[in-house]
């Protein structure tokens, strides 16, 4: 099963994505996760990135597909993926379907998070994240159970992304807006676009999503 995610900044992807993970043992391919890994390991790739995405822009097309190829080539071909936050422009989509074909896979859903844009914006500059384990957490939405220690790994530290700040998610959402969204109708014409509610609590979208696959 290969499957993606698509919805504006904040709508639960990652959220979602990690769910999926655990539930049916998907890969999540978040091609913002790799950026900031490749960031964070001062690689060419991460020194072309790091600007752009402290502004709120897009990544070239090329940089992010070949980031994607190289990573179905490492997973099992029997291994689903979960595409969090690619394909994000016309280019990418088309690259997708190459980059499938080539390797015998097909996307079997387009799951579309649907959201209030300015409810994102307090999503987004609340959210933090374990710096050990990655496992993500919300000042007001999802607190770990014991205050300042991770419920998945127990570690005591833990960091935000220098990209959520209101003035940066305002230009991630216009983004969106204009190279994301119109990629929707090539998925519709296929048949394979389905809508949930993402301002739903995340058990319910989870649930949804759920529905979706069975
Ligand atoms: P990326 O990392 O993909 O960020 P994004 O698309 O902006 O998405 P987010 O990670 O911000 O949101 P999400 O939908 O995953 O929400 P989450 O689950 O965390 O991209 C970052 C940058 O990298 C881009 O700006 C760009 O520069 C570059 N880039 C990446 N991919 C690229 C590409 N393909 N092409 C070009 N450039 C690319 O949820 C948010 C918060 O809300 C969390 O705290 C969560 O706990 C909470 N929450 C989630 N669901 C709910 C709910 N149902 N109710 C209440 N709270 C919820």
């Amino acid at each position: 099963m290969n499957i993606i995610l698509l919805g504006p900044p904040g709508a639960g992807k990652g959220t979602q994505a990690q769910r999926l993970v655990e539930r049916h043992g998907l890969k999540q391919l978040s091609t913002g996760d790799m950026l900031r890994a490749a960031v964070k390991a001062g690689t060419p790739v991460g020194l072309k990135a790091k600007a752009v995405m402290e502004a709120g822009q897009l990544v070239s097309d090329e940089i992010v597909s070949a980031l994607i190829g190289d990573e179905l080539d490492a997973m099992g071909a029997g291994t689903g993926a979960i595409f969090d936050g690619y394909p994000r422009t016309a280019a990418q989509a088309e690259s997708l379907d190459a980059i499938l074909a080539s390797r015998g896979r097909k996307l079997d859903h387009v799951i579309e998070l649907d959201v209030n844009e300015d409810a994102l914006v307090e999503r987004i500059t609340g959210r933090y994240t374990c710096a050990t384990c990655g496992k993500g957490y919300h000042d007001t939405f999802e607190q770990p159970k014991v205050a300042g220690t991770c419920d998945k790994c127990g570690s005591h530290e833990f960091k935000r992304r220098p990209d959520d700040n209101e003035e940066t998610v305002r230009t991630r959402m216009a983004e969106y807006r204009a190279k994301t969204a119109p990629i929707l109708p090539i998925y519709e014409a296929r048949g394979i676009v389905a809508r949930v509610d993402g301002m739903a609590d995340m058990d319910a979208v989870t649930a949804s999503i759920e529905a979706i696959l069975a």
